[in-house]
């Protein structure tokens, strides 16, 4: 693999997810990897991360120098390139000028394998305090800016490579071809990395890991539990069996999805548990939101609990216990959990519908070193409808969290028009690749007059909640066209009996997030 070295805050991941997209796979480390450690990963290429120190600063992320003199070729970023210049004999100043955002750049030198064949002049991310003053011994300086002498250098003897401005964000125009130029053309690793060979590799583990035992999987109808189980039954097809628990707080023709099209994409054996009447029991009379997710995630795990003492009696009948449960784990998960290094202990957290750590299970985590984007492309790949592998967050406590108060069988039934009609809308307007999610809410609590016909009417308001984030972490307002609110506006009040007004939420998060409940 190329090793991605983080220096902290958010960059590292990014980096990856861009060496990947360049075909080349990727795994995220800590900076306190020493020499040794790197040496027996024997990896194709090394690139150190961005971070929010100086390297003067007391306590600022240290790196093991002795990682330069492996013959590994390493791209430095920003505070990696600083990192870099400063650990080879460069200097490295506090200019006191910080240069943020876009920063025109000028290429010195387009003859090196770097900036091979870029524009003279291009416009790069920049995010630093500090500067490199001179370049260490050996080294060409490539590019500068007007407050950056130093803005980008190599030594193609040693291949060592370092940028000080941020290839890896899009507002770099050239950013992803200074990436695969050190891959491809400096480093010389081969761009061969694809779904294709990830599927392959995945089954050949799985089958390794539960050889002929059988496997059990909770569907939530998201993307990442449908293709892990999917990527399991290719590799072991019977042995598998699934379990989607209806609780009755799904969108509409969620069901039919997993039960119909899901099944009929994959073959898998498919056990649906309808719990419509036990989860509305649970939750009637409760309002509090925490409340609400407390009881939906008890009731999810004695569902799950009870269907899975049924088929696991079942199966030890036939003298073959089921022994392993499918979690739909992400990379993001294993890194944010400490486990970039590939070698920490995991906790298994994000898991299908909250299930306890208890279960006495082995996991099966096929998707634990894949980001989202390489999860939805694995999942196309293994033929899964478009419906499913292209759906957007949707959380797992489900419409019970969309209705501010409590929740009814008809409210749900409202709210599932409702979100039926934003769904289809934005999707007509061809908007889903640009909005995170769109939650749709029912203030089941709040009436106000309206007037209809010739009447008057004292409904509900059901709130718009159309976000943009990359992580979730964060989230914008989305600013819809108006016409498409308009007629979303018009559906909804004329085609969902009991709602009078609908009302869209301008709030960023933070302050709010991105749920209402
Ligand atoms: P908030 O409301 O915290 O939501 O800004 C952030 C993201 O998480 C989703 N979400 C959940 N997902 N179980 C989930 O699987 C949950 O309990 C849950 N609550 C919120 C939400 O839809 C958004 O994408």
């Amino acid at each position: 693999p190329v090793l991605v070295v983080d220096f902290g805050a958010q960059y590292a991941q990014l980096i990856a997810r861009r060496v990947r997209e360049a075909s080349v796979y990727s795994e995220i480390v800590p900076h306190s990897i020493t020499a040794a450690e790197v040496a027996e990963r024997n990896p194709a290429g090394i690139v150190l991360s961005g971070g929010p120190s100086s390297v003067y600063e007391e306590g600022a992320p240290r790196f093991d120098p002795a990682i330069f003199e492996l013959g590994i070729p390493v791209l430095g970023i920003c505070y990696g390139f600083q990192v870099m210049a400063t650990a080879l004999g460069g200097e490295v100043a506090h200019t006191g000028l910080r240069e943020y955002g876009a920063t025109a750049a000028t290429v010195t030198d387009g003859s090196n394998a770097l900036l091979a064949g870029q524009p003279a002049e291009q416009t790069v991310w920049m995010s630093h305090g500090d500067s490199v003053a001179k370049a260490p011994e050996g080294f060409e300086v490539l590019a500068s800016t007007s407050s950056t002498p130093v803005a980008a250098f190599a030594d193609d003897a040693r291949r060592l490579y370092g940028v000080q401005w941020h290839p890896e964000v899009k507002h770099s125009e050239q950013g992803q071809r200074v990436l695969e130029n050190f891959l491809h053309r400096a480093a010389g690793i081969p761009a061969d990395w694809n779904s294709g060979n990830v599927i392959a590799e995945q089954v050949e583990r799985i089958r390794a890991q539960v050889g002929g035992g059988k496997v059990l999987c909770a569907l939530s109808g998201g993307v990442d539990s449908a293709v892990a189980a999917a990527l399991v039954h290719e590799a072991v097809g019977d042995q598998l069996v699934c379990v989607f628990v209806d609780h009755g707080l799904l969108r509409q023709d969620e069901r039919r999805q997993v039960e119909e099209d899901y099944v009929t994409a994959t073959g898998v054996r498919l056990v649906t548990v309808d719990a419509r009447e036990q989860f509305l029991s649970a939750l009637a009379g409760v309002t509090d939101p925490e409340e609400k997710r407390k009881i939906i995630g008890r009731e999810f795990i004695r569902t799950f609990e009870r269907t899975q003492a049924g088929l696991v009696a079942e199966s030890a009948a036939d003298g073959d216990p089921i022994r392993f449960l499918v979690q739909g784990t992400l990379y993001p998960d294993v890194v944010e959990s400490g486990g970039g290094s590939g070698t920490a202990n995991i906790k298994s957290h994000h898991n299908v519908g909250g299930l306890p750590e208890d279960l006495q299970f082995e996991l099966v985590e096929p998707l634990r070193a894949l980001f989202k984007d390489e999860v939805r492309a694995i999942g196309a790949q293994l033929g899964l409808p478009a419906e499913i592998v292209q759906r957007q967050p949707f959380p797992g406590p489900g419409l019970g969290i969309r209705i501010v108060g409590e929740v009814t069988g008809e409210r749900l039934e409202l709210l599932r028009q409702a979100d039926a009609i934003v769904r289809a809308e934005l999707t007509a307007a061809g908007l889903d690749g640009q909005i995170w999610q769109c939650p749709v809410v029912l203030l089941a609590d709040v009436r106000s007059v309206g007037v209809q016909g010739d009447g008057r009417t004292y409904g509900h308001p059901i709130v718009l909640r159309p976000v943009s984030s990359e992580d979730a972490m964060t989230a914008d307002w989305t600013r819809l066209p108006y016409d498409l609110l308009a007629r979303i506006s018009n559906r909804i009040t004329n085609e969902v009996s009991g709602v009078n007004r609908v009302v869209l939420d301008v709030t960023s998060k933070p302050p709010g997030t991105i749920e209402w409940e």
